[in-house]
C-alpha cells in the first residue's frame, strides 16, 4: 500500500449544504492527502502532547477548519494553508514562549520538500516557508495565501480565551463578526474539553 497517497485527485464535486462546505474547490489538489501526508511527517516527531496541548492536533484541525473557509471565501488555493496547519506548530519545543519554532517550521518544510515527503512548486513552498516563519509574530501585510494561513491561526486564539480582534487579522471573511463568534465558539468548546487555569493560559504564547 502507498503510505504516501498522491496529494492530487479528480474532481471533488460539491453536494449541498454542508457537504459544498468540504469542497474547497470542484477539482484542485485534495486536502484528505496532504493531511495524511503531513500527519504521517509530523506525528512521530512531535515535541508536545499531540492529544492534549494547546498546540497538538486538535488546534492543527481547526486552523485548516479556519483556512478552508477563507480559501472558500476568497477563492484562494487552499495547499499552502492545509500544510500550514499542520505544519506551522509542528516544531514547538514548548507550549509556552518558543520564539524560534516559526522558523524551524519552515526549515522542516524545506527538508522534507528536498526529500520528496512534500510535493509543492518552488512558488509554494516559498509561500508556506514565510507564512511559518511569519506566523506568530503579529504579520497582517503578506501575499492572500499567508494571510489566510494567519488568520487560520489567529482565530483560534479563542481556544485560550483570547478573543480575535479584527484589527490583527487580515482578510475581510475573518475579520466578520459572524467568523469570529464561531471561532468563539470553537474555542469554548475546546477549552470545556481540555480546561486549563486562567493563570497558565495567561502565560501562553500561543499562536
Ligand atoms: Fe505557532
Ligand atoms: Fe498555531
Amino acid at each position: 500500500m502507498d503510505a504516501h497517497p498522491p496529494a492530487t485527485h479528480a474532481a471533488r464535486t460539491p453536494t449541498n449544504g454542508t457537504g459544498a462546505d468540504w469542497a474547497v474547490r470542484p477539482s484542485g489538489p485534495d486536502p484528505i492527502a496532504i493531511i495524511h501526508r503531513a500527519l504521517s511527517l509530523v506525528v512521530p516527531q512531535f515535541r508536545l502532547d499531540l492529544h492534549h496541548g494547546w498546540h497538538g492536533i486538535e488546534h492543527w484541525a481547526r486552523v485548516w477548519t479556519n483556512a478552508r473557509f477563507l480559501c472558500r471565501e476568497t477563492g484562494a488555493d487552499p495547499t499552502v494553508p492545509c500544510w500550514f496547519a499542520f505544519l506551522h506548530d509542528s516544531q514547538r519545543c514548548s507550549e509556552g514562549s518558543d520564539s524560534e519554532h516559526g522558523e524551524r517550521a519552515a526549515a522542516f518544510a524545506r527538508k522534507h520538500h528536498a526529500k520528496g515527503d512534500i510535493t509543492l512548486d518552488a512558488g509554494q513552498l516559498a509561500e508556506l516557508e514565510f507564512a511559518c516563519i511569519h506566523h506568530s509574530g503579529g504579520a497582517t501585510t503578506g501575499p492572500l495565501t499567508a494571510q489566510i494561513c494567519w488568520d487560520a491561526d489567529r482565530l483560534d486564539l479563542s481556544r485560550v480565551g483570547v478573543t480575535p480582534r479584527a484589527d490583527r487579522l487580515c482578510t475581510e471573511p475573518a475579520k466578520r463578526p459572524e467568523t469570529i463568534e464561531r471561532a468563539i465558539q470553537r474555542g469554548l468548546y475546546a477549552r470545556a474539553r481540555g480546561a486549563t487555569p486562567a493563570d497558565t493560559v495567561a502565560r501562553l504564547s500561543v499562536e
